[in-house]
């Protein structure tokens, strides 16, 4: 199949055009992405056709649901290379995949975990939880700044009490990525297991979870063309058994009495009370859809986009873009600021004057900000659907305001207030 932008704007309601006649520019997929008819087409028929619970009732509407449930469960399993759907649980978001394992691995006082230094809070504030309530200590590997991987500093961090390394696959701060595989092997060599979050990476390229040997993989479906509120921890079968489920009640167990029960195996033991159906038969149709595209062709659509707006705005002296300078390595996102300009009052000029859609904050790395006095920034982010028409909106929404708003250095006349362009409208972390 020939990967055509424009066919496959027409399944997303999203982008049509509006009244006026123009249609949203939309590059903000890395915080949620727009969802084709396909994943609407499969919430709608599960509640029109067969509106029933998985697993409980015998009736037709529950045997429908609970085929189409498990058969969902395959294909993500399918999908990111695990090859066991046991091995696969839903749930509602990429930080329930994470907090399952984090609160469900046995730890004792003073075992270890070692996360980067740009994580998402997602990825940071459950550590330093169970370093209050369980006694664990947290080691920070500090990332090279942009770009690359320090082996040896990971090497230092990795002692004989780290029962687990938990990082990012690719960063939703300004979209580099780490080696995993290499990552995973040097972690197994020490007897440590591996936590991945796999938010920003798996809507994006191939994830083939037994070769890259990752022990936990942690998902948001409403990132990869999913409903919201859909997620999943992805792992092989024995690691699941040694995690202690988050939440326990009916669906878990394979008996109960007044005074005891035996939890069923994986994953049916993680999946406690009525399941959000509606939403897991959204999921499988998202991944089917994105199998169809094809992760690979995704993956150099994101690059051509990414490249444009980068080649288009190397020019300009006040973009202060983070990351790698090749844009081929931080395919998915363009993450920068303007000199002179809030980063709020940018994200709503663009909004305002160009129907861009951007975000702006600290993306939930509030500690990386911090430790280089930034207040923030912008953030643009491909996807599938966007055109090179987008990434051009983009890119004139930037230079008009630049050419605006003056920098410092040509001082405005005396007795002016330089304004920035819009009012603001609230704060964003
Ligand atoms: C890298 C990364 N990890 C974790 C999360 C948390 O995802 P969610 O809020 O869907 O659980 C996000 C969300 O933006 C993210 O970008």
């Amino acid at each position: 199949m020939t990967y055509s932008v424009e066919r496959i704007r027409t399944d997303f309601p999203a982008l049509r055009p509006r009244k006026d006649g123009t249609a949203p520019v939309y590059l903000d997929s890395a915080c949620m992405s727009l969802v084709p008819d396909a994943v609407l087409a499969a919430m709608e028929e599960y509640y029109r056709d067969f509106p029933g619970c998985a697993g409980r009732s015998l009736h037709r509407f529950a045997e429908e649901v609970s085929h189409r449930y498990e058969r969902a469960r395959e294909r993500l399993s399918e999908f990111v290379g695990l090859g066991d759907p046991r091995g696969i649980i839903f749930l509602r978001n990429a930080t329930e995949a994470l907090n399952l394992v984090g609160q469900g691995l046995p730890w004792k006082r003073r075992d270890r975990v070692v996360i980067t230094d740009q994580e998402h809070n997602s990825n940071l504030v459950l550590w330093q939880r169970l370093a209050e309530e369980r006694g664990i200590l947290i080691d920070v590997l500090h990332l090279p700044e942009g770009d690359g991987f320090d082996r040896e500093a990971l090497e230092v961090l990795l002692k004989p009490e780290t029962r687990l390394v938990s990082l990012f696959q690719t960063s939703n701060l300004d979209g580099r990525s780490l080696p995993i595989g290499e990552i995973a092997e040097q972690v197994h060599a020490h007897g440590t297991q591996l936590l991945v979050d796999g938010c920003q990476a798996a809507p994006h390229v191939p994830v083939d979870l037994r070769k890259l040997g990752v022990d936990y993989y942690a998902v948001s479906a409403h990132k990869m063309m999913g409903p919201t509120g859909t997620g999943f921890l992805a792992a092989p079968f024995d690691r699941l058994l040694g995690l202690r489920p988050l939440l326990s009640g009916g669906e878990t167990v394979e008996w109960s009495t007044l005074s005891g029960h035996a939890l069923r195996p994986p994953p049916h033991r993680f999946e406690a009370g009525l399941q959000n159906y509606a939403g897991v038969l959204g999921t499988g149709a998202a991944v089917e859809y994105l199998s169809h595209l094809g992760l690979e062709e995704i993956t150099s659509h994101d690059r051509a986009l990414n490249a444009r707006v980068t080649r288009a705005l190397e020019g300009e002296s006040r973009v202060k873009r983070l990351g790698p300078d090749d844009p081929s390595r931080r395919p998915t996102i363009y993450a920068f600021a303007i000199e002179g300009v809030n980063a709020s009052d940018t994200a709503l000029f663009l909004d305002a004057g160009h129907q861009v859609m951007v975000r702006s904050g600290r993306h939930c790395v509030h500690s990386w900000y911090d430790a280089r006095g930034l207040e923030g920034n912008v953030r643009a982010s491909f996807y599938a659907y966007n055109s090179t028409s987008d990434a051009d909106a983009l890119v004139r929404g930037v230079q008009e305001l630049i050419e605006r708003v003056p920098s410092k250095e040509s001082k405005p006349p005396t007795g002016s207030t330089r304004k920035t362009p819009v009012a603001r409208r609230g704060k964003r972390r």
